[in-house]
């Protein structure tokens, strides 16, 4: 038997279980989607989906909902989530934002990625998928973290990939996605001019009932790229020292005065008129 050479990306967004995050994302998901315009029957897909954070929101407001992700894992947990809410408009299925070749062209009316299509490979390749897919005269929504700022996901990404081994040779960073130059590039190349796009800095909040130590301990055991930074430490002896640096992060970060997890984390949305 031949063994089928892994796919990291995929490999990364199966090895832990994001549902234990996306647990604590669900009310900035619905509030995005509530300012999306959206109307009965319109065609959305959502990219990089997780387990529906976006996905089942937008189809309670009557959209026909596909979303897509790498992970088979969450895909099951999406589909779980669709048929307990009873929602017979939202569909889940795998695939790879760099190649979405089983979506026709002109598909979509709306193409949303909220911190999705940016862990993907390839981002040109991912630009050029997402307007294809997108009917002339639709939208394409995205939601990207920033590089070097301060506020929550970033430092995690910045601090995760302070401990972790150097990326294979022409690893492209996700969060280059939060970089203007880099989005007006990609769209470029995908026949979009400039003007079409639009960025602009949101706040997503992460909210827990649980301490921010809770909700790290969430990050260091379920999300993939925390969870390869803590194994890489602890190959160096340095897993303390990397649990000490976030816990001081999502301490700092926390707003909430009464036990709880509110904290909110800025993050670039990309509007694309196509
Ligand atoms: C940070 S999670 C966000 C999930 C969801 N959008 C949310 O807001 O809860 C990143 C998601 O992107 C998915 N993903 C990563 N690389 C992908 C790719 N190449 N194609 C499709 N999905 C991908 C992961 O499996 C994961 O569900």
């Amino acid at each position: 038997m031949i063994d089928q050479p892994t796919n990291p990306n995929k490999a990364l967004w199966e090895k832990g279980d994001f549902t234990r995050i996306a647990a604590s994302m669900r009310d900035s998901g619905a509030e995005l989607v509530a300012g999306l315009g959206i109307e009965d029957g319109m065609r959305v897909l959502d990219l990089g989906c997780g387990d529906g954070t976006t996905a089942l929101p937008a189809a309670q407001l009557g959209a026909e909902v596909l979303g897509v992700d790498i992970s088979a894992k969450l895909v099951a947990a999406g589909t779980a989530r669709a048929r307990d809410a009873g929602l017979a408009n939202l569909r889940f299925q795998e695939g790879d934002a760099s190649d979405l070749a089983d979506l026709a062209d002109d598909r979509f009316d709306l193409v949303v990625s909220i911190f999705g299509a940016m862990f993907a490979p390839r981002p040109f390749d991912v630009a050029k998928e997402m307007v294809r897919v997108t009917r002339p005269g639709g939208r394409i929504v995205m939601g990207n973290w920033i590089p070097g700022d301060p506020t929550l996901v970033a430092q995690i990404l910045k601090i995760a990939g302070a401990y972790s081994p150097p990326p294979p040779e022409g690893f492209v960073s996700p969060v280059t996605w939060g970089v203007e130059e880099d989005v007006l590039a990609r769209f470029s190349q995908a026949g979009i001019a400039p003007e079409r796009v639009s960025l602009d800095r949101a706040t997503w909040t992460f909210v827990t009932p649980g301490s921010p130590a809770e909700l790290l301990t969430d990050f260091r055991d379920y999300y993939g790229p925390t969870m390869n930074a803590y194994a890489a430490a602890a190959a160096d002896g340095r897993a303390d020292e990397l649990h000490a640096e976030l816990a001081e992060l999502f301490a700092r970060e926390n707003t909430a005065t009464d036990g709880t997890t509110r904290i909110p984390a800025t993050y670039m949305r990309v509007t694309v008129a196509t």
